[in-house]
C-alpha cells in the first residue's frame, strides 16, 4: 500500500531540532501508519550550519528564511523549534498558509499571544499540537490511565518539582543558542515557562483545572553579559519559582522549580495523593511508576515500583518496542507524540495537547507571574 507523505518543514536545529528529527526517523519503523514522514526541509538563519544539520539528519533541502519555508507547497507540517519569542509569529503565519503545526512549548511568551495562536489555527482549521512530551513517557501515561480509572479516589494533593543547577555560575552570559533561556526578550520568563510549564501541563492533564495560585519568584543573578550585544544587562527572567494553588477538584497544588539546586540536572518529579492510593514519578528513573494502594492486604501494603515495560498491551506504547523488562528513553516520548499526531490525523480525533490545551498552561503561567509581582493570590483566567 502506498503511504501518504507527511512532509515536514523543521525550523531550528538545536536541542529540539535534533530530538524531533530523531522521532520523525523512528516513528515509521515502530508505529506503522498510513502516513510516511518525509524530512522535506530544515530551516535556520545560518546557511552553513543548517546545511550541516540537513545533511546529518537527511533533510532533502534547506531554507534560511522561515517565511520562504511557509511559502513552499511541498511542506505539509511546520515544526517550530525556535526560541519562544518566535513561536507566535511563525505559528500564525503557518496557519494562514494552511500548514499543520507542531509547536514547541511553552506555546507563547504569554497568554495574549497564545490566544492569538489558538484563534489562528482554529480559524484555519489546521491540525496542531504542542510538544509537552512528558505526557507520553509510558509511566506518566499509565498514571493518567490509573487516575481516570478512579483508582486514587478523591484527590487531596498534587506536588511537582523541576530542579536544575546549570545557571549558578554568574559568568554565564545570556542570549544566543541555548542561552536565550536567560534572556527575557527571547524566553518570556525563566524557569516558570521553561520548566514548570511541563509540570503544569502534566498536572492539568492528570488532575484537571487549576483555579487559583499564589507564587513567589527570585532572580539570584541580577545582571549578566548579553551574548548578542556584548553589554552587561539586567536579567529579566525568574531563576527560581515556587507556587501553591488549588485545583477545581479541591486538591492542593505545590510546585517548585529552580536552576540553582546544586547537584540536580533535570529532576522532574511529581506525586499525587488520593483517598485510596498515591502515585509518584521521577524523570531520572522514567520507566518506573511508584504506587501505594491502600486496598492491598495490610501485611504487605507498601509502595511498589512498577517497571513500565510490559509489551502485552497493558503498558502504554510498550507493545511497539522491545521485550518486557527492557526500558526505552526520553527520546521515545517524542516518537510517541509524532505517532499520536498521525493517529489523530487518521482517526479524525485530534490528539492533545492542542494549542487550546496549551493555552490553559499559559494562563496559569500568567497568573503565577502576576501573583509573584503583586504578592497575592490570583485567580487563573479561563
Ligand atoms: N519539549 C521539551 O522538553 C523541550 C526541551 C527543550 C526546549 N524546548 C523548547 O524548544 C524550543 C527550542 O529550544 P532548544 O533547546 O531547541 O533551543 P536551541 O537554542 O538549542 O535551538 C534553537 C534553534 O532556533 C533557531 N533559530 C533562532 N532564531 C531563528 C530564526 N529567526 N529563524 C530560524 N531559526 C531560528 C536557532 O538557530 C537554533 O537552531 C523552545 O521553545 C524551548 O522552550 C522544549
Amino acid at each position: 500500500m502506498s503511504k501518504k507523505p507527511l512532509r515536514v518543514g523543521m525550523i531550528g536545529y538545536g536541542f529540539m531540532g535534533r530530538a524531533h528529527s530523531n522521532a520523525y526517523k523512528q516513528v515509521g519503523q515502530f508505529f506503522p501508519s498510513q502516513h510516511e514522514v518525509v524530512l522535506q526541509a530544515a530551516c535556520a538563519r545560518n546557511e552553513a550550519e543548517i546545511r550541516k544539520f540537513a545533511d546529518q539528519w537527511g533533510y532533502a533541502s534547506i531554507e534560511t528564511d522561515w517565511k520562504k519555508l511557509l511559502d513552499r507547497k511541498d511542506i505539509d507540517v511546520v515544526d517550530i523549534c525556535t526560541p519562544n519569542n518566535l513561536h507566535k509569529e511563525i505559528a500564525v503565519a503557518a496557519a494562514q498558509a494552511g500548514k499543520m503545526i507542531l509547536c514547541e512549548k511553552p506555546l507563547a511568551m504569554d497568554s495574549k499571544q497564545g490566544a492569538e495562536m489558538v484563534a489562528a489555527v482554529e480559524k484555519a482549521k489546521v491540525p496542531n499540537m504542542v510538544w509537552y512530551n512528558y505526557r507520553r513517557i509510558p509511566a506518566v501515561t499509565l498514571a493518567k490511565k490509573l487516575i481516570d480509572e478512579g483508582r486514587l479516589g478523591r484527590i487531596f494533593h498534587y506536588r511537582a518539582k523541576f530542579l536544575q543547577d546549570w545557571t549558578i555560575n554568574a559568568d554565564l552570559p545570556q542570549g544566543g543558542q541555548g542561552l536565550w533561556r536567560l534572556d527575557a526578550a527571547a524566553a518570556g520568563s525563566g524557569v516558570s515557562g521553561d520548566l514548570l510549564a511541563h509540570c503544569i501541563d502534566t498536572a492539568v492533564w492528570l488532575n484537571g483545572r487549576l483555579d487559583t495560585v499564589c507564587c513567589m519568584t527570585e532572580t539570584f543573578v541580577k545582571e549578566r553579559k548579553h551574548n548578542l550585544t556584548g553589554k552587561v544587562e539586567k536579567v529579566g527572567i525568574d531563576d527560581a519559582c515556587i507556587f501553591m494553588g488549588k485545583f477545581a477538584n479541591g486538591s492542593l497544588a505545590n510546585f517548585e522549580s529552580t536552576r540553582y539546586a546544586r547537584g540536580h540536572k533535570a529532576l522532574y518529579t511529581f506525586e499525587i495523593n488520593g483517598e485510596k492510593a498515591s502515585l509518584a514519578w521521577d524523570l531520572h528513573d522514567l520507566h518506573r511508576l511508584q504506587m501505594f494502594d491502600y486496598k492491598d492486604e495490610g501485611k504487605i501494603r507498601g509502595w511498589k515500583s512498577i517497571h513500565v515495560t510490559d509489551n502485552g498491551g497493558e503498558h502504554p506504547y510498550m507493545d511497539k518496542w522491545w521485550v518486557p523488562g527492557l526500558a526505552i528513553g526520553y527520546d521515545c516520548s517524542f516518537t510517541h507524540q509524532v505517532a499520536d499526531f498521525i493517529q489523530g490525523l487518521e482517526s479524525g480525533t485530534p490528539q492533545g495537547p492542542t494549542f487550546r490545551d496549551a493555552l490553559e498552561t499559559q494562563q496559569i503561567l500568567d497568573a503565577m507571574l502576576d501573583s509573584a509581582k503583586q504578592q497575592k493570590w490570583v485567580t487563573v483566567a479561563k
